[in-house]
C-alpha cells in the first residue's frame, strides 16, 4: 500500500488503533491489519518495521493468535518490536518462556527500571513510568536475547543485533511517560521517513486535484456525492476552498436513510463549508427499483444503477467535467478492486464507470486517517467521530422479504429507539458500527391477551478498528432488557435477536 512503512499486527487490543495514532504524532504512517491479512499483505509489500500489538489472549490458549507465517522473526528484512501480548509471542515461538503468574489481568501504573543503556531506551530516565495490562508474563528469554527492562519481572528485551524487542508494557498510551520517545526510537532505528503531515496531505490532496481540474479550459463543474458520513464530508470541506463556485455537491435523500439524516447532513455540510449543496428527493425510484428483490448483492447491484442514473442526470444537468468520490483505501480492498483480495461485497460507489473523469483522492487513505484530517481542518466532532453507514443504507437492513415502504419506515423508527438508549447510556462511543435489521421471518407472539403474528428485529452492534474484522458488542442485561421493550412496544414487532458474531465469519451489514 504505497510504501507504508510500518505494518502494526493487530492482535485485538483495545489500544491497536492508538498505535496508529500514535505513530503519525511521530510524523509516519501506518497500516494496521489483523493477523490473516499479514502474509497476503507482505508478499507485495516491504515494511521498515513491524509492530505486533498486545491482546486479550494468552499465548497458551487454544486457538490463541499466532504470528503470521512469513515473518522474518531475524529481524535482518525489517525490524520487530511485540508490545505485550507481541512480546510473550515472540518469546514464547522463538523458544524463550511466558508463564501466568497473576490469577487476574494485572493492570495500572508500574516502574520499569532500565537495565543498561540501549538504543531504544535511548533519552529514557533509568526509572520510568509506565502503563501495563496483561496476565501472562515473559520468564525466560529466547536465545540470543538480553533483559534491557525489569520491573515485577522481564519487562523489556531486545536480541543482540539490536533489531526484534519486546516490551511488556504499552509505550502508546498516554500514562506510559516516556511513551512516545520509546516510540520515536523505535522509529529512528528502523529508518524511517517522515511521511504523514496531515496539512501537507491536505495541500497534497488540493493539488492533485487542481492540477487535473485546471487543465479544462471550459472551466466546467465539479460534482462531488457527499453522504454527511465523514469520508465524503471531508473531502468535500478539503476541496471547497479551492474549488469554490466550480464545486457541486449532491446528496441523495434515497428514501433509506436514517431518521433525520438530511437535517444532519445539511448541517454538516455548512460547517464544513460547503455552500453549493443539491438534495435530491429519489426515495420513489429506489424503492420501486430494489423492492422487486431481497438478495442483498442484488439490491447493491440496483442500488447502484439508480444511484449512477441520477448522477448522470445531474452531469448533464450541470454540463460537470469531473466527478470526485471520497473512495478510501478500504472500500477498493473489500471491493475486490485492490491487488488479489476477494471480493465480499461489492460497494455501491466503488468500480462505477462514468462519461466523465473521476478522480478518488482520499484512495490510499484509511478512515482513522480521514478522521484525523477532519480534525485538522477543524470539522466538528459529531462528523469526525461519526460511525459509518452503508449507501444503500437501510435497504440492506430489511432481510430476507422484499422491502416495502412500511418495512423500511419500520427500520427507520427502530434503528431511531435503539440509537436513543445508547445515547442514553453513552455506548455510542464504545460501539463502531450498530445494525437494527428486520427480519423477513414473522412469529407468534402474544400481546394484551392476544396472539400476534408479527416481525422479528435483530440488534447487531460491533467494534471495530478497520471495519476488516470486527467483533460483536456485549450489551450489559439491563440495556439488553430496555432495547428489547421499546421494540416490542411496536404492535406488529415480536422478537427481538441480538447478533453477537464476529467478522469473519460474519460481515458487519447482515447482507
Ligand atoms: P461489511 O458488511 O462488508 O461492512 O462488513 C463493512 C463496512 O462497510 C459498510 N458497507 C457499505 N458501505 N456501500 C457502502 O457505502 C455498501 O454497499 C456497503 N456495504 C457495507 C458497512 O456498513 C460497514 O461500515
Amino acid at each position: 500500500m504505497n510504501g507504508i512503512q510500518i505494518l502494526v499486527v493487530d492482535y485485538g487490543s483495545q489500544y491497536t488503533l492508538v498505535i496508529g495514532r500514535t505513530l503519525r504524532e511521530l510524523g509516519v504512517r501506518s497500516i494496521i491489519l489483523p493477523p490473516k491479512k499479514i502474509d497476503k499483505w507482505l508478499k507485495n509489500n516491504i515494511p521498515k518495521a513491524i509492530i505486533l500489538s498486545g491482546s486479550n489472549w494468552s499465548v497458551h490458549s487454544k486457538g490463541a493468535p499466532e504470528l503470521p507465517k512469513s515473518l522474518d522473526v531475524t529481524g535482518k528484512k525489517y525490524l520487530i518490536l511485540g508490545i505485550c501480548y507481541g512480546m510473550q509471542l515472540l518469546s514464547y515461538k522463538l523458544g524463550g518462556k511466558v508463564d501466568k503468574p497473576y490469577k487476574h489481568r494485572e493492570y495500572g501504573p508500574a516502574e520499569v527500571m532500565l537495565e543498561r543503556k540501549h538504543p531504544l531506551f535511548k533519552g529514557i530516565s533509568k526509572k520510568t513510568e509506565v502503563w501495563t495490562s496483561h496476565g501472562d508474563t515473559v520468564i525466560k528469554l529466547p536465545k540470543n536475547f538480553i533483559s534491557i527492562g525489569t520491573s515485577s519481572g522481564i519487562t523489556a528485551m531486545s536480541n543482540k543485533t539490536n533489531s526484534v524487542f519486546g516490551i511488556q508494557f504499552h509505550p502508546e498510551v498516554a500514562h506510559t511517560k516516556e511513551g512516545k520517545k520509546i516510540l520515536q526510537n523505535f522509529i529512528r532505528l528502523s529508518n524511517c521517513k517522515k511521511d504523514w503531515d496531515p496539512i501537507n496531505l491536505i495541500h497534497q490532496i488540493q493539488k492533485e486535484v487542481l492540477d487535473i481540474v485546471d487543465k479544462d479550459k471550459q472551466k466546467q463543474k465539479i460534482i462531488l456525492g457527499v453522504s454527511g458520513g465523514v469520508d465524503s464530508t471531508t473531502l468535500a470541506a478539503i476541496l471547497a476552498p479551492v474549488l469554490g463556485k466550480k464545486l457541486i455537491c449532491i446528496a441523495i435523500d434515497t428514501g433509506g436513510l436514517r431518521k433525520n439524516e438530511i437535517g444532519e447532513l445539511k448541517k454538516n455540510t455548512k460547517s464544513a463549508g460547503i455552500k453549493n449543496l443539491v438534495v435530491i428527493e429519489a426515495g420513489e425510484k429506489f424503492i420501486k427499483n430494489i423492492s422487486t428483490t431481497i438478495d442483498g448483492e442484488e439490491k447493491r447491484s440496483k442500488f447502484r444503477k439508480v444511484y449512477k442514473s441520477i448522477f448522470e442526470t445531474q452531469i448533464a444537468k450541470y454540463k460537470a467535467g469531473f466527478i470526485v468520490q471520497g473512495t478510501l483505501a478500504t472500500d477498493i480492498i473489500e471491493s475486490g478492486k485492490a491487488g488479489q483480495s476477494a471480493m465480499i461485497k461489492t460497494h455501491h460507489n466503488v468500480g462505477l464507470t462514468w462519461k466523465i473523469q473521476d478522480l478518488h483522492p482520499l484512495r490510499n487513505l484509511f478512515k482513522y486517517e480521514v478522521r484525523e484530517l477532519a480534525r485538522v481542518i477543524n470539522l466538528p466532532k459529531t462528523i469526525y467521530e461519526r460511525n459509518p453507514f452503508p449507501g444503500p443504507g437501510l435497504y440492506l437492513r430489511v432481510v430476507g422479504t422484499p422491502v416495502t415502504k412500511e418495512n423500511i419506515e419500520l427500520v427507520r423508527e427502530a434503528d431511531k429507539t435503539v440509537s436513543d438508549i445508547l445515547k442514553k447510556y453513552n455506548l455510542s462511543k464504545n460501539i463502531s458500527q450498530l445494525i437494527v435489521a428486520l427480519f423477513g421471518v414473522n412469529s407468534v407472539g402474544v400481546k394484551g391477551d392476544e396472539r400476534v403474528y408479527g416481525h422479528s428485529f435483530a440488534v447487531r452492534a460491533v467494534v471495530t478498528v478497520d471495519f476488516m474484522t470486527a467483533r460483536g458488542y456485549y450489551f450489559k442485561e439491563e440495556i439488553i432488557n430496555e432495547i428489547t421493550n421499546a421494540l416490542t412496544k411496536h404492535k406488529n414487532i415480536v422478537r427481538v435477536f441480538f447478533d453477537l458474531t464476529p467478522k469473519p465469519p460474519a460481515t458487519t451489514e447482515f447482507e
